[in-house]
């Protein structure tokens, strides 16, 4: 199959919409990360997701929405829900609830809760209003991958595989949104790590939100190891890197840092927030074939510390 590149305008987000009614697959942009869109009511296109991205079953999908259609999928929608959605939709935060019958088990992975979030990108906003329902949409990589957060990350791990991608440059915020679960007559839950602090939802709840991440409540799916390029990663402080530039780093060695530091091959990203956008650009150097190892250095405060923290983890974990 080709993939068709579309532009981000509006004959591409008409185009796009059309192949989605048809049942095709389309990566389309998010102020986070590129996801890999299907109707999410129609079963087969959502087994193409599956198959697209050689990703095991099981594994629950989110649905992205506009915010008035987020209900549709939902048993029902709480107090807590709407406060959420009211203070962070369209936004990077996806509120996992009891699903409806409009949120199949493929969807779902087989959980009776589905994961809802309303991107704030303008284009993804469009789009979901052109083809007017949900897009079930996970990240637009290869299984196990880094995600992309540009159109060509998606055609270099899933062209020929998918129908077509939207193009809109790069993504935003650069790391996948936060995920909170609402289960009734329970606390608040993170899942995942990501572009919305933790502390901000705490205090528009008004309680405390436990954490799931490294508790004993997992999102299914968020495996040891994953974000993962080519070349084995290694996380190191400052002081560690700048030994090791001292006692002579090789040039096939790739450096990513918060702070310029004087190597050949190296990468300086910035505070959290410009960390986070460009730090899946600069671990898919990883996968160039001159790139022998990569040794990163996290961002030191900020609020995207802790999410860049759990992807360095991720992508640095023995596979
Ligand atoms: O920013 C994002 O969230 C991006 C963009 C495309 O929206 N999407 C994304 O999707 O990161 P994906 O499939 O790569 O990650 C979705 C995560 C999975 O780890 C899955 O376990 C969790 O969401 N998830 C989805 N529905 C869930 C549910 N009902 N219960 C628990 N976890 C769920
Ligand atoms: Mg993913």
């Amino acid at each position: 199959m080709g993939t068709t590149p579309l532009v981000g305008d509006m004959d591409g987000i008409a185009s796009a919409a059309s192949i989605l009614r048809a049942g095709g697959l389309v990566a389309i942009p998010t102020e986070t990360v590129y996801g890999l869109a299907a109707d999410a009511e129609n079963a087969v296109a959502v087994a193409g997701i599956y198959a697209a991205k050689g990703r095991p079953a099981g594994q629950p999908l989110i649905i992205h929405v506009l915010p008035e259609k987020a209900e549709r999928y939902a048993l029902a929608w709480s107090g807590r829900a709407a406060l959420l959605a009211d203070a962070f939709w369209p936004g990077p935060l996806t509120i996992v609830v009891p699903k409806s019958t409009h949120a199949s088990l493929e969807v779902t992975g087989g959980l009776d809760s589905v994961g809802l979030r309303s991107p704030a990108h303008p284009v993804a906003a469009s789009l979901l209003r052109a083809f007017g329902g949900g897009l079930a949409a996970p990240s637009a990589n290869r299984y196990g991958h880094v995600s992309p957060t540009t159109a060509e990350h998606v055609l270099a791990d899933l062209g020929g595989r998918i129908d077509a991608v939207l193009d809109a440059g790069p993504c935003r915020v650069g790391v996948e949104s936060t995920i909170v679960e609402l289960r009734p007559g329970q606390p608040a839950t993170l899942l995942r790590r990501g572009g919305l602090g933790v502390d901000v939802i705490a205090a528009s709840l008004g309680e405390e939100v436990r954490d799931g991440v490294d508790g004993v409540v997992r999102a299914p799916g968020m495996v040891e190891s994953h974000y993962a390029p080519a070349a084995p990663v290694e996380v190191v402080s400052q002081g560690e890197l700048d030994a090791r530039i001292d006692a002579g780093l090789p040039d096939n060695v790739l450096v990513i840092s918060p702070d310029p530091v004087d190597h050949e091959n190296s990468v300086a990203l910035g505070d959290d927030r410009s960390y986070a956008a460009g730090l899946y650009a600069a671990l898919r150097r990883g996968d160039e074939p001159a790139v022998r190892a990569v040794l990163v250095v996290p961002p030191a405060d900020g609020q995207l510390r802790s999410a860049i923290l759990d992807r360095l983890t991720r992508a640095s974990h023995p596979r």
